[in-house]
């Protein structure tokens, strides 16, 4: 249930829960900015920095928000990147997200893509991106102490924005704030509206100078500080390193992890070289026609359910602001027939609530943030971002070290190119150069073939379950249809298998029988064709994402593993790692992070 507002008739948003309005009722962004932008020294302190990290306590309604992307975007010298990481116990509607912007129409346009993306706002960590990633909002649902714990960053500036230290002490408590500085470094700066002294106080033994300062009336002070504490800071474990400078980084395999690890990259400053041994991009698994992107649900919302809403969101914002709906993707919407006839959700979940798959019927679950996709348009367009190029026809069999950083070699022995890092992504084809991780191929067979536009008995929206089967894809042969797959452990045979399309046409009778009779002309008459691909899986079943041999050869990383859900993970794992590489704020809470890390899997042997 999203928070209820109560709007006052002059306009001003007031919280029941909290017996305080959420702004003042003039002047709210010129607030915002004289109390946060301007206690931290923004926009003057981030000229021509890479990127600038921003952790804020109650986002609201996300005015400081829009008013910080806003002074971002009209700087001529805005950091490449900007991270505004904020936390909320209790996120309002989205209704009332856009009632609150009507207020400001000069931020009308901001305020309308943070709408647009107000979607499942299930407690957990909730990556929003913006600007083609460049501006990244990070909004995590929870109390604020257990949202600050699960997350480790060195932040540039802190804003303070709970509601009054009376009516909400949570937020202001001397806990609180020590677990805010465990987010500054020395320089950071610290703003907030109030003064109270408790406040002032509590930061004050944590490391801040404050004073107050001039405020923006009807307040008459606000209070500024910077963390300059008069002691060592004594850290758990050493903070995550800040690359300031990117390189020139290697990246094996061009499908849609390393497509989407190469525009990760590319978009932080790197300069990216993507090889791969075939001729072309998307040759591996990633040459399947059309595939699906729906979410794992599970009645208890296991660990994968969670990391497949992260990652399906991370997709979704990729295909949005890349790829032509209609074309390359579409967001249908998947039906998923449960063959167990179980269609619980968590408790709580509704059509009503915030989260976006539910039960439709007796026998399905209805997922609304999914469709499907042609996974080969998003590598190519992750592929054509700029800093990026693909060298085809080059296999790499080995990386040493060299002088200068790491040197790729190809079958002859030969050089094939030296970089500063090195990330594998290829695939079951990539095992070879990953002997330490444990790769398991696991082959795939689908049917596909094309009808007439329109063809009456096929669905429109995917059907997920015991197999499942995509239609209606537009194409210039008419309308694209595909149905499968078949799962073959430990087999890499790309050979088409009779046995394996009698397998996949069964298990389409089972799931839509109306399908199945109007397909059976196509395997008739054999315009119906046979693809095969094979699978890279780990032993757990998620993705990898890390170093390969920390010891041995640092500097060397993988993003691989994606098993059959290389649509829902490929572009999470890419901004991963990038987050991992850059001292980032993670897209995901620490413990959903560690379950797609190598180390999980390396550190226990
Ligand atoms: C039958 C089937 C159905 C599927 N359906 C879906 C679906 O509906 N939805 C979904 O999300 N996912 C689906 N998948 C899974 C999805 O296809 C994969 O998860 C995804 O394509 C993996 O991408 P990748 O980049 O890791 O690997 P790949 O696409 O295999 O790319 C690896 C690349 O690395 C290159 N390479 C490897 N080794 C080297 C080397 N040494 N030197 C140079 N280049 C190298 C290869 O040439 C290749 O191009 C399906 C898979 C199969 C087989
Ligand atoms: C004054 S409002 C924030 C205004 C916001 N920064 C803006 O720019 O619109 C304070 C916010 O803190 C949230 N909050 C209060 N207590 C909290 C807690 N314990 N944990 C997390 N968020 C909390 C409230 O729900 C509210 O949205």
């Amino acid at each position: 249930m999203a928070e209820p507002v109560h709007w006052r008739a002059d306009g001003v948003p007031r919280s029941a829960r909290f017996d305080d309005i959420y702004h003042t009722e003039t002047g709210a962004l010129a607030q915002s900015r004289h109390v946060f932008l301007g206690g931290c020294g923004l926009p003057a302190a981030w000229a021509d920095r890479p990127q600038w990290l921003i952790l804020e306590t109650g986002f609201g309604f996300g005015l400081n928000f829009l008013t910080t992307w806003q002074a971002w975007r009209a700087d001529e010298h805005r950091p490449r990147l900007l991270h505004f990481v904020s936390i909320e116990a209790y996120p309002v509607a989205r209704e009332d997200l856009v009632r609150a912007a009507v207020a400001h129409p000069e931020l009308a346009e901001l305020a309308a893509a943070l709408a647009a993306q107000w979607h499942g706002l299930l407690p957990g960590f909730h990556r929003l991106s913006f600007d083609d990633g460049r501006v990244l909002l990070t909004l995590c649902i929870g109390d604020v102490q257990p949202m600050l714990r699960a997350q480790r960053f060195e932040a540039d500036s802190l804003f303070l924005d709970g509601f009054s230290p009376q009516s909400n002490p949570a937020m202001w408590s001397p806990e609180t704030l020590k677990a805010v500085s465990r987010f500054a470094r020395p320089g950071t700066r610290i703003a907030t509206w109030t003064i109270a002294r408790a406040v002032r106080d509590a930061l004050a033994q944590n490391g801040f100078q404050v004073e107050k300062h001039k405020g923006f009336p009807p307040k008459r002070d606000c209070l500024r500080g910077v963390f300059a504490p008069a002691w060592t800071v004594r850290r758990r474990g050493p903070l995550p390193v800040r690359i300031d400078t990117p390189g020139h980084c290697a990246v094996v395999g061009a499908g849609l992890a390393g497509a989407a690890v190469a525009a990760s990259l590319a978009r932080r400053g790197w300069r990216v070289t993507v090889l791969d041994a075939a001729d072309h991009a998307a040759a591996g698994a990633s040459a399947l026609p059309v595939g699906l992107l729906a979410p794992h649900v599970s009645p208890d919302d296991a660990l994968l359910s969670r990391l497949t809403r992260a990652g399906i969101r991370a997709t979704w914002q990729a295909l949005e602001s890349l790829l032509e709906e209609g074309r390359d993707w579409a967001a249908t919407g998947v039906r998923e027939l449960r063959t167990d006839g179980d269609v619980r959700v968590p408790p709580g979940w509704s059509p009503e609530g915030p989260n976006e798959s539910f039960p439709a019927d007796g026998a399905a679950l209805w997922h609304a943030r999914a469709g499907w996709v042609r996974p080969g348009a998003l590598v190519q367009a992750w592929l054509r971002q700029p800093g990026i190029s693909v060298r085809y026809g080059a296999r790499v069999t080995a990386f040493v070290r060299a002088d200068a950083g790491l040197r790729l070699i190809d079958p002859a022995g030969a050089t094939l190119l030296e970089a500063d890092r090195i990330v594998l992504a290829g695939g079951i084809d990539g095992a070879a150069l990953a002997p330490a991780l444990p790769l398991q191929p696991v082959r795939g067979q689908v049917e596909w073939g094309h009808a007439a536009r329109g063809a009456a008995r096929l669905p429109a929206i995917p059907l997920n379950g015991d197999g499942h089967l995509i239609a209606q894809v537009p194409d210039a042969d008419g309308a694209l249809w595909l149905t499968g797959a078949t799962f073959d452990r430990d087999s890499r045979d790309l050979a088409p298998r009779a046995a394996d399309t009698a397998a996949n046409r069964a298990r389409l009778a089972r799931l839509h029988p109306a399908a199945a009779d109007a397909l059976a002309s196509a395997f008739a008459d054999g315009s119906a064709q046979s693809w095969v691909g094979v699978r890279c899986a780990s032993a757990d079943r998620r993705p990898l994402v890390g170093p390969l041999e920390e010891a041995a050869m640092p500097g060397v990383w993988v993003s691989t593993a994606m098993g059959s859900r290389g649509l829902t993970f490929a572009a999470l794992c890419a901004e991963l790692l990038a987050a991992h590489w850059h001292g980032e704020p993670l897209p995901l809470p620490a413990p959903l992070a560690h379950a797609l890390d190598t180390r999980r899997l390396t550190r226990r042997r």
